[in-house]
């Protein structure tokens, strides 16, 4: 049975904070942020905004644009790493909001949990109910993916400026118009590491930064290489020796924690295919240097990084690689339209890769391309660390959806905050009754009890 995303909705706060206006307070070249990193602004949640009502916004317009009702969905997962119960799963908090609107025990049946694995979890959501489609078990019922988060660092730190948040949901189904899954190809790597995590209690991660950038595209080309694997054997795709599994995707979206990061991880990742090919002679003949290799190219990842040397001059070939005119095709052709969203939204954790690939169909689309029969490959990352590739196929009906796609209508008239507005937010120093915008048609947080007894009860409305 055939499994995939048959519809994609989402919910993006309205508040954000401007690259210039940041750099500005920090004492940042704003070049940084905004050719360095590709940020330009990051969503900031209000006073009255929580990971739950974001997720629970974008599953209302998902099932009212659909004209679902809560006895069509069999399961709704939430995935997200901004929880705040360390036992009470997201999505009964977003079923509860959800019955304000269907009416109470709408949704008495429609299992789920909430899953956890950094950034990667929305990915093995994904995974498991499409499955669950896959088996029969959904007897006709869609399932409902949310990936919801609230990407918040310490002020200060380097992660500050890769900030952001906004909710992603896929409803998933067996006639999907959108994307059907490859089957059997679905491949993960997964090692236990501290390259960010955040601890009990705590609101904001420990990272270290550099540290994950290397492990999340080490982690993702060893998952590439599973899928690989799966890939030939299962037949799905036939190579011949000049070409790389790279080429056999016709789009190519990355987890974006910002992003730049999405062009590191690509030109990594392609840097790596093409070495073993004939074309790469070409290149390097282009390029005019050789490959550097670190002194000791066993090492581990500090080893590496603490290769000054061998960091400098990788950096410089992979600023020349990325202007060979071979790469510059891959790169415009199948990347850079899942970025556009990213830089105008920022960093969504688990929702950063859906927020691409919802990014990509719109401004693919603009250009006049025919979607129908494209392949999709996925790369996903998690911190701590996991990755999943994966691949599926644009449908035939894909237009149905993807002509209405309009990111600056769906996420409606911005707010840009100033650097006082920011600061009070972030330090939370406001309740949720001095929230600076009145949301209308949106689900909100109205109070988070303190008492001994019900300490941590949450109290949501729907706002007509
Ligand atoms: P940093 O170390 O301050 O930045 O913070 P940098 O020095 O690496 O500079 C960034 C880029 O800007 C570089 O470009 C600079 O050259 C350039 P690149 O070399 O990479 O091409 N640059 C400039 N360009 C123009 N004009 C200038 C200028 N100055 C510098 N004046 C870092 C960057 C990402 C480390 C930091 O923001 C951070 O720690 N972020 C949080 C961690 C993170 O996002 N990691 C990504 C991989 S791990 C992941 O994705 C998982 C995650 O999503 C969590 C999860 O899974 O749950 C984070």
């Amino acid at each position: 049975m055939a499994a995939g995303i048959d519809d994609i909705a989402i919910y993006i706060p309205r508040l954000y904070i401007d690259a210039a206006d940041f750099a500005r307070a920090r004492g940042l070249d704003p070049i940084k942020l905004q050719k360095g990193l590709g940020v330009s602004q990051m969503a900031i949640v209000d006073a009255n905004q929580d990971p739950a009502c974001l997720a629970a916004n974008a599953c209302l317009t998902i099932m009212q644009k659909n004209k679902l009702s809560p006895d069509d969905i069999g399961r709704l997962y939430v995935s997200t790493e901004s929880a705040f119960d360390e036992s009470k799963a997201m999505n009964s908090y977003v079923i509860g909001m959800l019955e304000q609107v269907y009416g109470q025990g709408a949704f008495e049946h429609c299992g789920g949990v909430e899953t956890k694995f950094a950034c990667v979890s929305g990915s093995y959501a994904l995974y498991d109910n499409a499955n669950w489609i896959r088996a029969g078990e959904a007897e006709g019922k869609h399932a409902l993916v949310v990936v919801s988060d609230i990407a918040k660092y310490d002020m200060g730190s380097s992660g500050e400026m890769t900030q952001g948040a906004g909710s992603v949901v896929m409803l998933l189904n067996d006639e999907p118009r959108l994307l059907e899954f490859d089957p059997k190809v679905t491949a993960t790597s997964i090692k236990d590491e501290y390259d960010f995590y955040r601890p009990f209690g705590k609101e904001t991660p420990i990272v270290h930064g550099q540290y994950s950038n290397l492990l999340y595209m080490i982690q993702v080309r060893k998952a590439l290489e599973a899928y690989k694997k799966k890939v030939i054997s299962s037949g799905l795709i036939r190579l011949k020796p000049d070409e790389t599994i790279l080429d056999h995707m016709d789009y190519i979206n990355m987890h974006l924690p910002y992003s730049n990061m999405g062009k590191k991880a690509l030109a990594y990742l392609v840097r790596h295919e093409w070495r073993q090919l004939p074309r790469w002679k070409k290149i390097l003949e282009a390029i005019g240097m050789d490959e550097p290799r670190p002194k000791d190219p066993r090492g581990t990842i500090e080893s590496v990084l603490a290769d000054d040397e061998f960091m400098e001059k990788d950096h410089e070939f992979t600023k020349m690689f990325t202007k060979t005119k071979e790469y510059q095709e891959v790169y415009e052709s199948k990347l850079s339209s899942s970025l556009i969203a990213s830089s105008m939204i920022g960093n969504l954790y688990t929702a950063s890769l859906y927020l691409g690939f919802r990014s990509s169909l719109e401004f693919e689309y603009q250009k006049g391309i025919d979607l129908a029969g494209k392949r999709v490959g996925f790369g996903s990352y998690g911190s701590g660390s996991s990755a999943m590739v994966f691949s599926g196929v644009i449908q035939p009906e894909y237009e149905q959806i993807v002509k209405n796609m309009n990111l600056e209508v769906e996420i409606g008239e911005r707010r840009r905050l100033t650097w006082k507005e920011y600061e009070e937010l972030h330090e939370n120093k406001l309740s949720p009754e001095e929230s600076m915008l009145h949301a209308k048609k949106e689900f909100v947080l109205v109070d988070v009890q303190t008492k001994t007894e019900t300490r941590g009860e949450r109290r949501y409305v729907f706002n007509e």
